[in-house]
């Protein structure tokens, strides 16, 4: 199955945080066709643009999926409004997901803020292999600990005021751990110090990227971004298509 549009029904709502939601909706075929990595765009009534979330969890038993957002402006405050029995209108899965390869090779997964979410269903794949860094401003926006808890996964906080786990940034973390591979998902200065330290180790790592979007589907250059080829040309590419997740080594950083 490519992509579908399909009307789910909300099954559970919960607030996580001041403005953190995490939403699991009934999804049928679109969750036994989601991989991890992967994101859905989302419809809001009233509004041209759909809204890309990632693809927190997938429960092919239960035909599920889970979206974890954070209210940034109109459309997710108004998805936020939603409830268990409402009706949400997917266009997923969308784009290209993390590619895990062996999981018993020991992996790290550096997820900050907003961006821990879209490695829970990859971290779930590594189970104990898997170490989970997550950096949040604080305390109160701590998320999904538990989840990856439950994955088997080992956990380590950073918050940036020290009100829980380590005082600092996530790559303070990261530099003193031992790793075969790293899968990233956060701000774009957490991005780029994590591709310095698997550039550094000559470690395989895959990093999700954000961009604006529009259509979703790699159909109108709304998402494009500089990547390299292995001839070292470089050429723009779609982050909804190409992407979100991409090998470390094809992104040309700009700015
Ligand atoms: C691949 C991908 C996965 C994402 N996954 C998540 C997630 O799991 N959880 C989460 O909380 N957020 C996620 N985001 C960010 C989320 O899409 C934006 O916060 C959201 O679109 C903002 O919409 P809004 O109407 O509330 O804000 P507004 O600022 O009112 O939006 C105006 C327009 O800008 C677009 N836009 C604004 N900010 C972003 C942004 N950061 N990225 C892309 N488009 C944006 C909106 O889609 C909309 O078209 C993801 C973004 C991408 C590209
Ligand atoms: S959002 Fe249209 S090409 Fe990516």
């Amino acid at each position: 199955m490519k992509y579908d549009v399909m009307l789910c029904k909300i099954l559970r709502k919960e607030q996580m945080t001041a403005d953190i939601f995490d939403v699991t909706v009934e999804a049928g075929a679109l969750a036994q066709a989601a991989q991890p990595g992967q994101f859905a765009h989302l419809y809001v009534p009233g509004k041209t643009l759909r809204r890309p979330i990632s693809i927190c969890e997938i429960d092919r038993a239960q035909n599920t999926l889970r979206f974890v957002f954070q209210i940034r402006g109109e459309g997710t405050a108004q998805l936020a409004a939603l409830n268990a029995g409402d009706t949400l209108d997917l266009l997923a899965p969308l784009g290209t997901g993390f590619s895990l390869g062996d999981t018993s090779r020991k992996a790290v997964f550096v997820g900050g803020g907003i961006g821990v979410p879209p490695l829970l269903e990859a971290a779930k794949a590594f189970g104990t292999n898997a170490t989970v860094l997550a950096g949040f401003r604080s305390q109160d926006a701590v998320i999904l600990k538990e989840d990856f808890e439950r994955n088997g996964n080992q956990v380590q906080i950073a918050t940036d005021d020290g009100s829980f786990g380590h005082c600092g940034l996530v790559t303070d973390l990261l530099a003193k751990l031992d790793f075969d591979v790293i899968f990233a998902c956060g701000p774009t200065p957490m991005l780029k110090a994590v591709c310095k330290i698997a550039q550094q180790r000559g470690t395989p790592c895959q990093i999700s990227l954000e961009e604006r979007m529009a259509c979703g589907v790699g159909a109108c250059l709304g998402c494009a971004v500089k990547l390299r080829r292995e001839t070292g040309e470089e050429y723009y590419g779609h982050v909804c298509k190409d992407g979100p997740v991409f090998d470390f080594q094809r992104v040309v950083w700009e700015g």
